[in-house]
């Protein structure tokens, strides 16, 4: 679907998804304006597993791939 990932990857932007949103990885390691941090669902617990492998993670961490 249209995750943050695939988006990223339509507009050339450089993301890395090497599990391919399988939540299996954290390459797709992204960090949320926080702006728009409130507007998301909670990263639901395989999310926040994975993050915790991320490097880097802060506040506004998420997986770009569980972004929808
Ligand atoms: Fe692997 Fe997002 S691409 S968790």
């Amino acid at each position: 679907g249209d995750n943050v990932l695939y988006l990223a990857h339509r507009h050339d932007i450089p993301l890395e998804g090497a599990c391919e949103a399988s939540l299996a990885c954290s390459t797709c390691h992204v960090y949320v304006d926080f702006d728009y941090l409130d507007l998301l669902p909670e990263p639901d617990e395989r999310e926040e597993d994975m993050l915790d492998m991320a490097p880097s993670l802060k506040e506004n961490s998420r997986l770009g791939c569980q972004i929808i």
